[in-house]
Formats: structure tokens, C-alpha cells, sequence
């Protein structure tokens, strides 16, 4: 890979201190890279209504999107419990899933990180098989 992975990886692990978790307690971070470069940052942001909560993934890329960005390469996701390191790998809920088929191709990385140095790498069509997508409507 020519991007930085380190830094993709780091950024998510750092944007987890932004998370507005008051309800879970379970803070995400996202990195993610656009084709041109440049890397957008997202965090797990709540609501007290429950519903309108988004997603670290999400707020990444709709950040990206209200940009002018829709091309990209890779996304860094970590999780786990505010206020210490992730116990695990988290992976990305449906729904981000589905956002990340809009705008992605099937080589599209998904980056799962744990720390600094452990993460597994994914392409969309691994975690995301027989997608409904943009040409299943636009041909
Ligand atoms: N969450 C994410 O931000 N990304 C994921 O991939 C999984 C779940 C958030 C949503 C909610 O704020 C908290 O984690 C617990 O589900």
C-alpha cells in the first residue's frame, strides 16, 4: 500500500478521544483516506433521543462527501471503552457498511485496528458480499 497505514491507524485510535458517548460508553475513531490524499476524521457522536446517534464511520464520510470528496481508498476504525485502550477489534455496523457501498469499490480497504500495531485489513467485498449498490439502480 502506498498510503501511510501507521498514521491511518493512529488518527483512529486518537480521533476516539472526540466521541460523544455519554450513553454507551463505547468510543469510536475513524480515519479515513480519499484517493486524493487527504484524510478525514470521524467520531461515535450520541443523542439523548437514541436514534439520531452516528457513527465514527459515518461522520467521516459524510464529512468527505459535504466536501465535494467521494473517491476513496481506506478507512482506520477502533473502539472500545471511553477512557482506555480498545479490547478489541470493531467492526463497522451495517449501516456504515452500506454507506461505504455508495461511495467505495469492492478493493475499498477496511482497516480494523486494535493498537498501533495489531490490525486486520479487509476489502469491502469481504465484509460486505453481493452489495446493493449505486449500478443496481443507476445500471
Ligand atoms: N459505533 C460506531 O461508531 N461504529 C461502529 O462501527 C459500531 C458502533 C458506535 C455507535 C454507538 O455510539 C456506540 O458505538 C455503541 O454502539
Amino acid at each position: 500500500m502506498k498510503y501511510d497505514i501507521n498514521k491511518l491507524i493512529e488518527t483512529s485510535l486518537e480521533m476516539r478521544k472526540m466521541s460523544y458517548v455519554p450513553y454507551s460508553n463505547f468510543a469510536v475513531g475513524a480515519a479515513l483516506l480519499a484517493e486524493n490524499g487527504t484524510v478525514y476524521t470521524g467520531c461515535n457522536i450520541e443523542n439523548a433521543a437514541f436514534t439520531p446517534s452516528n457513527c465514527a464511520e459515518r461522520t467521516a464520510f459524510f464529512k468527505a462527501v459535504s466536501e465535494g470528496v467521494k473517491d476513496f481508498k481506506a478507512i482506520a476504525i477502533a473502539g472500545g471503552p471511553a477512557g482506555n485502550d480498545p479490547i478489541d477489534f470493531c467492526p463497522p455496523c451495517g449501516v456504515c457498511r452500506q454507506v461505504m457501498s455508495e461511495f467505495c469499490h469492492d478493493e475499498f480497504k477496511i482497516i480494523l485496528v486494535k493498537s498501533k500495531t495489531e490490525y486486520l485489513t479487509f476489502d469491502l467485498t469481504e465484509i460486505l458480499p453481493r452489495r446493493f449498490g449505486p449500478i443496481d439502480l443507476l445500471g
